[in-house]
């Protein structure tokens, strides 16, 4: 079997996109109103959305807490999988971000099902009530242990726990990169591992987002 190209897992993840995940014109909008705010291209590639929502699904989960909302595309992917009475709580640092996210929310129909929460993570995480059943964690690599933890907190045994860009190019493996969102990376995967409150694996991804990876744990108990 041949070496994967960019080139070839890219026509992959096309092929996937294409043949897996429909997107209507509520999600194409979201990331275009995002891109012409100028707003990073960063949020998760449509693959990995719909592993999001098949998650929600999966666990039937009703309360969802996402630290990092950016545009609301991911955002939008995991409303969209609630029952009738789920809710998403969204916390985003960036008041900018937050009134992009709130529009495109909004337009895709599930306003009333979310909560964006305009802060700094660290401080409005106290202020919330769990449990939630299913969190996902993708803001600043540097605070992934933090967000664990409270994701343990505000959680129940069987919540499930997210956490997007665990691999990162392979940086993640490379023990001379020091970089702080590396080390922040690495401390969150640590924490999975060795921590009694969670039970975890990780996944690399090659999509449109690049060599990437995401963590699926479940809290213990
Ligand atoms: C970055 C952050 C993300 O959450 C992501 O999915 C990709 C890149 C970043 O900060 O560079
Ligand atoms: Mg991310």
């Amino acid at each position: 079997m041949a070496d994967p190209t960019p080139q070839g897992w890219r026509a992959v993840d096309a092929y996937f996109t294409r043949t897996l995940v429909a997107q209507d014109d509520a999600l194409i909008r979201a990331v275009r109103d995002q891109e012409d705010a100028g707003l990073p291209a960063i949020e998760v590639s449509a693959v990995a959305a719909k592993l999001l929502n098949l998650l929600v699904r999966i666990s039937g989960a009703k309360r969802v807490l996402e630290i990092g909302t950016l545009g609301g595309y991911s955002t939008i992917w995991l409303a969209r999988a609630l029952p009738d009475g789920g809710h998403v709580d969204t916390i985003e640092a960036e008041p900018r971000n937050a009134q992009i996210a709130r529009s495109n929310i909004n337009r895709a129909g599930v306003g009333e099902r979310v909560t964006i929460h305009v802060g700094i993570a660290a401080d409005v995480l106290p202020t919330l009530g769990g449990p939630y059943d299913l969190v996902f964690i993708d803001a600043d690599k540097e605070s992934n242990s933090l967000y664990l933890d409270w994701a343990a907190r505000l959680g129940r045994p069987g919540t499930v726990v997210i956490v997007d860009n665990t691999a990162r190019g392979g940086d993640v493996a490379d023990e001379h990169n020091t970089h702080p969102q590396i080390v922040g990376v690495r401390e969150g995967l640590t924490m999975l591992g060795e921590d009694p409150r969670f039970d975890a694996t990780a996944l690399q991804t090659l999509d449109a987002k690049g060599w990437d990876g995401i963590a699926i744990g479940v809290i213990a108990g």
